[in-house]
């Protein structure tokens, strides 16, 4: 038996990479599980594959920060399955430049794709499971966002905000039997991190002491345990990063 049979779970940004390594697991272990993506083919993709292997599993495009489009989503979810038991704000972008010549749509950007949308989204959401009195919410944070990285002012700002609102919400919510926990993965090999020179890559991994990167299903796990039943925790910040903490 599954950990998280019945549950109903939302994963942002799960379309590809992280997202959807966490919400396949996530079927896995019982849960129905909400594919959701500003990127409509994306959506489509991995949720007929993921449908095919038997999982129950609903796509729906969402732009994480747009008001009016995650309002849309959540009510989808609550009229199809009646609850949300687990939500992991997980869509995320970078615009990497050294800080002198970071623009502020590129601060803004990332701001707003990877913080502000953890406000919009969880907002709704803690307002279902407030009357559930259970829930677990769970924020992909990062190792930039705890320790800082060159070239990511933006990125590691939003994802230590995300740190911040992380602990608030598991002490404002706790009386209602809701967690909120983060998961900050250190080099993980996505789409995201794809996109470095294998230069950048090299050096990277040389700081990393268990000397590889991490792999989509390495964060999954992390998340299944705080996404658990049984978690008595709440407010932390996992570091998955296979030790690399410079
Ligand atoms: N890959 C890494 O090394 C790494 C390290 C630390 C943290 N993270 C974090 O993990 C999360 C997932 O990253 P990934 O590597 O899987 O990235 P990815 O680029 O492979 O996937 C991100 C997904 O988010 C979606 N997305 C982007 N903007 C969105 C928006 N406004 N609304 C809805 N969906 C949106 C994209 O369409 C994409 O499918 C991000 O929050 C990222 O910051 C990744």
């Amino acid at each position: 038996m599954g950990s998280l049979i019945d549950r109903v779970g939302i994963v942002t940004g799960s379309g590809r990479g992280i997202g959807k390594a966490i919400a396949e697991a996530m079927l896995h272990e019982g849960a129905k599980v909400v594919i959701s993506d500003m990127n409509e083919e994306l959506v489509k993709q991995t949720a007929d594959e993921l449908k095919q292997k038997g999982g129950q599993v609903l796509g729906l495009v969402c732009n994480v920060t747009v008001t009016e489009s995650i309002e849309k989503m959540v009510e989808t979810v609550v009229n199809s399955w009646g609850r949300i038991d687990i939500l992991v704000n997980n869509a995320g972008i970078t615009r990497d430049a050294l800080f002198m010549r970071m623009t502020e749509e590129q601060w803004q950007a990332v701001i707003d794709t990877n913080l502000s949308s953890a406000f919009k989204v969880t907002k709704p959401v803690v307002k279902v499971m407030s009357k559930q009195r259970e829930g677990r919410i769970i924020n992909i944070a990062s190792t930039s966002g705890v320790h800082g990285n060159f070239g990511q002012a933006n990125y590691a700002a939003a994802k230590a905000g995300l740190v911040g609102f992380t602990k608030t919400i598991a002490l404002e919510y706790a009386s209602r039997n809701i967690t909120c926990n983060a998961v900050a993965p250190g080099f993980i090999d996505t789409a995201m991190t794809q996109a470095l020179s294998q230069d950048v890559v090299t050096k990277i991994l040389d700081k990393v002491p268990l000397g590889r990167m991490g792999t989509p299903d390495d964060i999954a796990k992390a998340v299944l345990f705080f996404a658990g039943p049984g978690a008595y925790v709440t407010g932390q910040v996992l570091e998955v990063n296979g030790g690399l903490y410079t």
